[in-house]
């Protein structure tokens, strides 16, 4: 059996205080979701005061992206994966839509930042998705298989173990428009036959794979009911410690 993941994308959003205020109005209100691993990623400079009042709690920290260096060294404004640990996290969320777009990053980019998390102990939740144009061309399942392969290739058996997918169409992001329970199934079946394919069956039945993109409380328990879909990447509903809480307690709703 796969345990769903719900994660919290908090993006660059929040001050410390916020972050903290946010944390601990989330902790009691998810304290009995047994159900499912619960994660926030707030931003870097929350990460480790969030991560020390959370301890002890059923949520768990995440980084929105590290460094591909494994090594400390001289990358001004990078953070390297062991640091994310050394804080606290114990996710890392890799390749994210908006990191693609905006700060130019690549599939080798992506591989290397997942081997880097990867043997800092982190477990890496990496996004996969198509923009809209890709999707009215036909081409949404080739680029999603391409970015799975590109950011994956090279990892050996163990590894797998520590990668999480989010399939995050980018027409879905923050526009309030979520793909259908169906339409991401669909695509979530996809993604574990490819993962299938490039790794081993037992592998892709093991995967988690979150579905990304307007999920909010009232359309949570939809995509949740689908075979494929094993947890939400939630940005903006996130912010809030309780429609976030809705979110993870999607069973009582
Ligand atoms: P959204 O963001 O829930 O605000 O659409 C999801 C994400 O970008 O991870």
């Amino acid at each position: 059996m796969r345990k769903p993941v719900i994660a919290g994308n908090w993006k660059m959003y929040k001050t410390v205080g916020e972050s903290v205020d946010t944390a601990l109005a989330l902790k009691p209100l998810v304290a009995n979701a047994n159900h499912c691993e619960v994660i926030i990623a707030p931003v870097f400079t929350s990460l480790k005061v969030v991560a020390d009042r959370l301890e002890g709690s059923n949520v768990r920290v995440s980084g929105q992206n590290c460094s591909t260096e494994v090594e400390e060294g001289a990358h001004t404004g990078e953070v390297a994966a062991f640091m994310l640990r050394d804080a606290g996290a114990s996710y890392v969320i890799v390749g994210h839509s908006e990191r693609r777009q905006f700060y130019s990053e690549t599939d080798a980019m992506v591989r290397r930042k997942c081997q880097a998390a990867i043997s800092a102990g982190l477990t890496v939740i990496m996004c996969v998705g198509e923009t809209l144009d890709q999707r009215e061309l036909g081409n949404a399942k080739n680029v999603v298989r391409g970015q799975l392969n590109g950011g994956l290739s090279g990892l050996t058996a163990l590894d797998l173990d520590r990668i999480i997918v989010a399939y995050e169409p980018v027409w879905a992001i923050g526009t309030g428009r979520t793909a259908t329970p169906e339409q991401a199934q669909e695509m979530h079946a996809f993604i574990r036959r490819v993962f299938a394919e490039g790794h081993t069956a037992t592998a892709a039945e093991a995967l988690r794979i979150l579905y990304g993109g307007s999920v909010k409380p009232e359309n949570i328990s939809g995509l949740m009911v689908q075979g494929d879909i094993d947890g939400a990447l939630v940005g903006g509903a996130s912010l809030k410690a309780e429609s976030f809480a809705k979110i993870v307690n999607y069973k009582d709703e």
